[in-house]
């Protein structure tokens, strides 16, 4: 649909619904592996420059990685300068309220540099643009905006940036309906460690989250897909390697004609050599024994899960619709550590969720407690509008939450100064990501269990794993010497 509005603007325009979106179809998710950028755009980038700023989850991140990919390969060049990119595009993050004011935050930062170079297209992306409400304050108050698009149809971004050229007008193409999965897309990956998408969407509904609205259904890649493209990063010299999905445990749910879930593709994986492999995110309730079996065989899988619990209370997980009970969120824990000893276990908690009362947060705070988690994200209870949540009465005070987010910080900061200093005077096998900000002589990595380890060395360590002995601990990192190097 063309649209035609009193800006003269030209909005090709698929309106997002929150109420399509929660419609889940058994249709076919059809897999295409035909990609490839349109003979016309070819060299289309070439003398011109691209920025991407990215919020939000490590989905995101990946997906920038993509949107790069395909305007490289169309010619495009990438600049961290505002001033000097031809096409900037904000890939945006719905998930807190406060995400989104950032986002439109840097639109009002960013308008001026639209009346500087009249030819510069800037784009809005990601989950905020499935959001009818963004997609109308965009409309009414930022019209500056030349292109939006969503999380469904990245692959057209080629096609939508020659529109924009083409017709100089607003050009709003986000699909409602998730679409199929598109394998082959390029991908710009940077340093040793690489993301990959093992599923999109997610099924869950957490009467509290925006993501099942955003992401679409849950998609699980096609596990051949997925192990050729682990391999190629294994040959292309990989370190480590992020499975990513909203709730990975669900992969493999939608599969009609298999039966294979995520502890096999786990499974599989562990027979790549590909020095580590990591996971993200993790749902308490589809989290499998056999899963739990296979991640105890250890060798590339790290031993670090993280595994949001939101709450520590079985009331609210009901009402968060988080379909477990804080008793199947311990048991669980038992079973994981049991199997293996030495795994490190981290969070996400949301506190001030409408109805939240005291002795509710406080089983939050045991759990944090009883669970001895190494790190955890702790966030105030955000409404988004369409969710369930946000029809309940947000009835906390907004002092209150304050309150309990900083007693919940206290117990999490507690926990990983505990956690940390367990390491004292061990040897831990760290991947050397890069010089330490606070100090130049010193290089930080993160060993198997993702701890921030600072260390004396020289920048040709970089992208390799050496062994450091730990000889400090804190609530945030440790730091110690290396004590063999081993240059892999
Ligand atoms: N799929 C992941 C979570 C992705 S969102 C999972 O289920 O574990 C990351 C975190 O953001 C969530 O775990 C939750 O703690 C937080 N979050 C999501 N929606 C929120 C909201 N409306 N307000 C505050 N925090 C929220
Ligand atoms: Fe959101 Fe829940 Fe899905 Fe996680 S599992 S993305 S919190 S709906
Ligand atoms: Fe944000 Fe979308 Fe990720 S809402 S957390 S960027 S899936």
């Amino acid at each position: 649909m063309s649209v035609k509005s009193d800006k003269d603007f030209s909005i090709y325009f698929n309106p997002p619904s929150l109420s399509d979106a929660k419609k889940r179809g058994k249709e076919d998710v059809k897999v295409h592996y035909n990609f490839s950028i349109p003979e016309e755009m070819t060299g289309f980038g070439i003398g011109k420059k691209y920025l991407i700023r990215t919020y939000g989850c490590q989905m995101n991140e990946h997906d920038s990685e993509t949107m790069k990919g395909m305007l490289e390969q169309i010619g495009y060049e990438a600049t961290e300068e505002a001033s000097e990119a031809d096409v900037i595009l904000l890939n945006t993050c719905a998930i807190r309220e406060n995400a989104e004011e950032k986002v439109f935050g840097q639109l009002g930062n960013l308008k001026h540099l639209k009346k500087e170079n009249p030819s510069l297209i800037l784009g809005v992306c990601g989950c905020m643009s499935q959001e009818e409400n963004v997609i109308n304050r965009i409309l009414q108050k930022h019209n500056f905006v030349d292109l939006i698009f969503g999380t469904h149809n990245i692959h057209r971004l080629p096609h939508l940036i020659k529109d924009c050229y083409f017709n100089k007008e607003m050009v709003v193409e986000v699909w409602s309906k998730e679409g199929d999965i598109i394998e082959n897309l390029p991908k710009k990956r940077e340093g040793m460690r690489a993301w990959v998408n093992i599923m999109y969407g997610c099924d869950k509904f957490c009467t509290y989250c925006i993501v099942p609205y955003t992401r679409g259904k849950e998609r699980s890649r096609r596990p051949e897909d997925v192990i050729a493209e682990v391999r190629d990063l294994a040959r292309q010299g990989f370190k480590e390697i992020t499975l990513l999905g909203q709730n990975v445990n669900a992969y493999g749910k939608d599969f009609e004609d298999i039966n294979y879930r995520f502890g096999d593709l786990m499974d599989d994986i562990h027979k790549i050599d590909i020095p580590r492999v990591r996971f993200t995110t993790s749902h308490p309730r589809d989290f499998d024994d056999h899963l739990i079996e296979v991640l105890a065989k250890k060798g590339n899988l790290v031993e670090h899960i993280h595994l949001p619990v939101q709450s520590g209370n079985t009331e609210m997980l009901k009402i968060m619709s988080r379909k477990y009970s804080r008793e199947h969120y311990m048991n669980l824990v038992s079973k994981i550590r049991k199997a293996i000893p030495d795994v490190v276990l981290t969070s996400d908690f949301i506190v001030g969720f409408p109805g939240e009362t005291e002795e509710q947060f406080e089983d939050t705070v045991s759990l944090v407690k009883e669970v001895e988690y190494d790190f955890a994200y702790t966030y105030i209870y955000s409404a988004r509008e369409g969710t369930p949540a946000a029809k309940m009465k947000d009835d906390v005070p907004e002092e209150v939450k304050k309150q309990r987010l900083k007693r919940l910080n206290e117990a999490v900061a507690e926990s990983s100064y505990k956690q940390n200093a367990k390491l004292q005077g061990q040897t831990v096998e760290v991947l050397v990501e890069g010089i330490s900000k606070n100090n130049a002589k010193f290089l930080s990595g993160r060993t198997r269990t993702n701890k921030l380890v600072h260390f004396e060395g020289t920048e040709d360590l970089i992208g390799h794993f050496v062994d450091v002995k730990i000889n400090k601990t804190t609530t945030w990192f440790v730091s110690g010497n290396i004590v063999v190097q081993e240059v892999v």
